[in-house]
């Protein structure tokens, strides 16, 4: 098995919110490497309890070997964490841990084909059973998808423009590698010293389309509340500004009181729902300049933290 190494971003700060105890429960969705999840089982050393998942095999792998001495304090299996309330107990855990996006194994491996600073295959899968691929999306969706795809995912405003060409060029060629989308890009929009590179949006919403990202996102956060107990806390860390504001929609919504004790009728309020959880961090947290100068791939994280609200 390759190395899988990640740094785990906000470590403190994620420890800080969700304060594993000895006998605790958590739940981790985004494994990864285990950074996180090795600091929370340390922290509810000897008892405390840990559900993980990621969809990515290589990942479940790493993690279970890191976690051995941890051995007996954790179920960790390959999956979405939006599937993650279809088998871990509901109302049970004491804190919760989304940190979305890619591993750096994931990033870092050419054979995965999310990057494009070297030639792999227009692969992008986070879970390899999955059948949708990059190159599958390419050479099959049409130009208003994939323009549709690189405005809403990527924020690219020549989406358009890139579109009509991968239709155009896959006439001659089939799209194959991560080399052949780079250099598209790359020739319709030259860098002229700009300091990201110019197929950066593109790779990234073609990979959150091939893993449905957005979706899984919003059905994994209703899923995380539903394991928590009250007072139970959910961290989710985003790299992305769609992804931050699907989670502050979500806990903005869900934080809101719509009981509603008037003696008028109002048609809206007839399905009362008292607020489901609080906002603990509702401006989001930036990891420290430190972290970010140690761990340049932290610079974009965001965190948040809520807590669930009910009777104990
Ligand atoms: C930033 S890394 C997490 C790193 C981890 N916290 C650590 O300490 O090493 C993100 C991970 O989430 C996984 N992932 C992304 N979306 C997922 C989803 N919907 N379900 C399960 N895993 C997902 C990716 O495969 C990747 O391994």
């Amino acid at each position: 098995m390759p190395e899988f190494t990640h740094s785990p971003v906000m470590v403190a700060e994620v420890l800080a919110a969700l304060r594993p105890q000895p006998g605790g429960r958590y739940a981790d969705g985004t494994v990864g490497g285990a950074g996180h999840a090795a600091a929370i089982l340390a922290a509810s050393s000897p008892t405390g309890w840990l559900y993980g998942c990621d969809r990515d095999g290589a990942a479940v792998e790493a993690a279970q070997a890191r976690l051995a001495e941890f051995s007996g304090r954790f179920e960790i299996r390959r999956g979405n964490f939006a599937e993650l309330a279809d088998w871990v107990p509901p109302g049970g855990c004491d804190g919760a841990l989304l940190d979305l996006g890619v591993s750096s194994p994931q990033l870092d491996e050419a054979g995965r084909g999310f990057s494009f600073q070297q030639d792999g295959p227009l692969d992008m899968r986070m879970d390899q059973r999955q059948e949708l691929t990059a190159a599958r999306l390419l050479n099959e969706a049409t130009a208003e998808e994939l323009a549709k795809i690189f405005w809403e995912l990527g924020g690219e405003r020549d989406g358009r423009r890139f579109a009509r060409a991968i239709v155009q060029d896959r006439e001659r060629r089939r799209f194959e590698t991560t080399r052949q989308l780079a250099e598209l890009i790359e020739r319709l929009a030259p860098r002229h010293g700009r300091k990201s590179h110019p197929a950066t949006k593109v790779f990234q919403a073609v990979r959150m389309a091939v893993n449905d990202e957005i979706g899984s996102l919003q059905q994994g956060l209703a899923g995380m509340l539903r394991l928590l107990k009250p007072g139970g806390r959910l961290v989710v860390i985003t790299f992305h500004s769609l992804e931050d504001r699907i989670v502050k929609d979500f806990g903005r919504t869900r934080a809101r009181d719509y009981t509603f004790s008037g003696t008028v009728d109002v048609p809206e309020l007839r399905q009362p729902r008292a607020p489901e959880l609080k906002w603990l961090q509702r401006k989001a947290l930036r990891p420290a300049a430190a972290e970010v100068t140690a761990n340049p791939r932290s610079r974009s994280a965001q965190m948040r933290v809520m807590e669930k609200l009910g009777d104990a």
